[in-house]
């Protein structure tokens, strides 16, 4: 079968059964680059069910580029809480600002200009030139890795055959309807070739798939599991006699910055004093590169203590807390 007629194939069934999502435009360039740069941002490394209504919220409160553009980084989090990876947030916050202020409010529409903005690399330059200004890009993502493999039965580890995928992605590209088509082959890889028990029978592709039939589909693609490395700390509750909670804002750089915490730090280094009781509970969290567990600790003070303050308990919903501290707080509230 043409590549030309694969296209057709895959862009007919995208009309019939393409997923309505928030950011979603069918038929052609979305008429809001800002939406699609959001959207891809949150996308980065979050699916698609939990961004949606992050999504939405987010777009209520920041309707057009210029209301992120001027927010506060503070606010910034408040809407990304519970997201993770925070550098995201400050990268499209950036971003926002440079559109507005630098570029005077219009889009950089060539992948040479994309790429210089912050937060944005090779996949999401792709994406968005592809989905904002139906440029002829290719879009690559776990979806569309998973189809391409499968349609040449490419079985090698991902990390290995990358360049392979992309070219065989870039060949089936639609030239005529790029941003079509990259919503088209990421639900493609969604709602019919999914990881376990692919739709085979309902799938536009099924005659010209390499894979279909064949006993190891389900382990197409292969990818390189990686063990996270284990990392242990302690992280402090620290009430007053007022009960009062003691929290801290981290610095602007590195791990979950500029988010607020309660005090803790990684096994070996000491950041309390004081004698603390062990509650007996734990916490897991796993970040990109480890996996931290966290004993929780109780502690009682009259002491002004530096780098935070105390805040009655009721408050803490008006600070941003990483889904780690979150995951501490409902530990400690659990029966
Ligand atoms: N993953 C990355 N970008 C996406 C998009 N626009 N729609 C669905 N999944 C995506």
């Amino acid at each position: 079968m043409t590549k030309e007629s694969l296209s057709a194939q895959l862009l007919n069934w995208y009309q019939q059964n393409g997923r309505s999502l928030p950011w979603r435009h069918k038929g052609g360039a979305h008429p809001d680059p800002y939406t699609v740069l959001v959207s891809e941002f949150m996308l980065q490394q979050t699916g698609v069910k939990t961004v949606i209504p992050y999504f939405q919220k987010f777009m209520e409160r920041f309707p057009q580029i210029e209301d992120l553009a001027n927010a506060t980084q503070e606010e910034v989090y408040l809407y990304w809480q519970g997201l993770g990876y925070y550098s995201r947030a400050r990268a499209l916050h950036a971003t926002a600002q440079k559109i507005v202020h630098e570029l005077l409010g219009s889009f950089p529409q060539n992948r040479k200009d994309v790429l210089k903005l912050k937060g944005i690399g090779p996949y999401t330059a792709s994406s968005f030139l592809a989905l904002a200004f139906n440029k002829a890009e290719t879009v690559i993502d776990g979806n569309v890795i998973r189809v391409i493999c499968r349609m040449y039965h490419l079985t090698q580890p991902i990390t290995e055959i990358m360049d392979e995928i992309y070219q065989k992605a870039s060949q089936l590209t639609d030239q005529k309807s790029p941003a079509d088509y990259a919503s088209a082959i990421m639900d493609l890889g969604a709602m019919i070739c999914t990881p376990k028990n692919p739709q085979c029978l309902l799938c536009p592709w099924q005659k010209s798939c390499q894979s279909t039939g064949k006993t190891d589909l389900e382990k197409i693609p292969q990818k390189a599991k990686l063990a996270k490395k284990e990392r242990q700390g302690s992280v402090y509750i620290i009430r007053n006699g007022k009960g009062e909670i003691f929290i801290r804002k981290r610095t602007e750089k590195g791990l979950l910055a500029g988010l607020y915490e309660f005090p803790w730090c990684e096994e070996g280094q000491i950041c309390m004093e004081a004698l603390p009781q062990d509650s007996g509970k734990k916490v897991t969290h796993v970040f990109s590169h480890f996996k931290l567990i966290l004993s929780i600790y109780f502690v009682n003070t009259e002491k002004q203590l530096t780098n935070g303050f105390f805040i009655p308990e009721a408050k803490l919903a008006n600070y941003p807390f990483s889904t780690l501290m979150k995951k501490v707080y409902n530990k400690i509230k659990a029966p």
